[in-house]
């Protein structure tokens, strides 16, 4: 079949919208009609070039959709089935699926730039297209692997399941499952958009009781404190390591999380988490990109600096958990949309996010 996609061809060009080829779903894999599309910046980085992929590609990785169709060998789900997606389709088999650390299966990995089989269902003109994430959504259709789809209750709206996806599960599972932040905590946030505020969500429904929000942006700091912040810091101009002593009564806060995606705002969290503390890194940075860090005083004050893909989520349990949170309205997502797309104008989008709006944009018209 045919299906309108998003390509992106070269880095710092405009994706382009056109018509590819779709195969049917192999094994074990799902035909999904894309309703929503959320516009993350790990999409941005693979536009700009800081990060790297097989080029042609479709990108669209915060997603959510209906089931059409089923190929061989699916059990779990029946065409008309609202799904979310994983971004990681996890194999069940290697030694980190085994050891539950599915979030960064091997097989998923090492076929990055293809579907678990290591073939491809996108085409164009004969050429093989990469499926971001094995899921494609930046297309009115995508085939994706079963295992890349968690169904969820049709009363959420597929707008906020698209989010759940990404930045709200990435977010609050960077708190829980990788940080593990402690009921009464200091937390500092380096970088509040779409994922950095999911992570202030989730520091609130851990306990934490000094929220302090860090970025360069005033109104993404403002738009934060709906969310749980409790305090804001502007980077810009705004001396962070100082403020946030102040805040924290000399020490620094318990946990530091960086969620932009730069070698400086990796080093600043490092430097301002207290003695002890635990340190997570969220965004991605460009390639090219090393932060400096004190290998002494990583020692001397014994912290720790952990990286974390998709919040260490198992999504098959995680997600659930998360759509319950928000129908029992302990996750704010609806607030989080503030503009919506249609596929045509995906462009235009990414300018959006670069511009500095706050907030979260989808894209819903294919
Ligand atoms: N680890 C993962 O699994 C995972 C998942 C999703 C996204 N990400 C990454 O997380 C990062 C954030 O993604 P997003 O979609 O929330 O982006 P976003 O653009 O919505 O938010 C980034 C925020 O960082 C702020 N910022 C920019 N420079 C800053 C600075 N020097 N100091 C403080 N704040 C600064 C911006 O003003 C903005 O509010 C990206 O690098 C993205 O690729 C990682
Ligand atoms: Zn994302
Ligand atoms: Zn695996």
């Amino acid at each position: 079949m045919k299906t309108k996609a998003a390509v992106l061809y070269q880095p710092q060009n405009p994706l382009v919208i056109e018509e590819v080829d779709l195969d049917d779903p192999k094994q074990e894999e799902v035909l999904v009609k894309i309703q929503a599309a959320g516009i993350c910046r790990s999409d941005w980085h693979f536009m700009s070039g800081e990060s790297s992929i097989s080029l042609p590609a479709v990108l669209g990785h915060e997603g959510a959709g209906i089931v059409e169709r089923v190929g061989p060998g699916v059990t779990r789900i029946q065409p008309g089935d609202t799904v979310i997606f994983s971004f990681v389709s996890s194999c069940g088999k290697c030694y980190f699926c085994s050891t539950n650390r599915p979030s960064i299966c091997d097989l998923h990995m090492s076929t990055s730039s293809s579907m678990l089989d290591g073939t491809h269902r996108l085409h164009i003109n004969g050429q093989p297209i990469t499926p971001m994430g094995k899921v494609a959504c930046f297309s009115q259709y995508s085939v994706v692997p079963e295992i890349a789809c968690i169904p969820y209750e049709s009363k959420v709206s597929p707008m906020v399941a698209a989010l759940i996806g990404c930045s709200v599960t990435t977010g609050v599972c960077s708190v829980s499952n990788a940080a593990r932040v402690e009921s009464g905590s200091s937390v500092a946030i380096i970088g509040c958009g779409g994922v950095g505020i999911n992570i202030i969500q989730g520091a609130k429904i851990a306990g934490a009781t000094k929220i302090i929000a860090v970025d360069i942006n005033n109104d993404a700091l403002e738009f934060c404190a709906q969310f749980g912040a409790t305090h804001t810091i502007n980077a810009s101009i705004e001396n962070v390591k100082t403020r946030i002593s102040e805040l924290t009564g000399g020490l620094g806060p318990d946990y530091s999380f960086e969620s932009y995606g730069s070698a400086e705002t990796v080093e600043l969290a490092c430097e301002i988490v207290r003695k002890g503390g635990v340190v997570t890194v969220v965004g991605i940075a460009p390639n090219d990109e090393r932060p400096t860090i004190d290998p002494v005083a990583l020692v001397r004050q014994e912290k720790t600096i952990k990286g974390t893909y998709y919040g260490s989520s198992n999504v098959h349990i995680n997600i659930p958990q998360i759509v319950d949170k928000y129908l029992n309205s302990e996750l704010n997502i609806d607030s989080l949309i503030t503009r919506t797309y249609s596929l045509d104008d995906i462009n235009i989008a990414f300018q959006d996010l670069n511009s500095g709006l706050v907030g979260r944009g989808v894209v819903i018209e294919f």
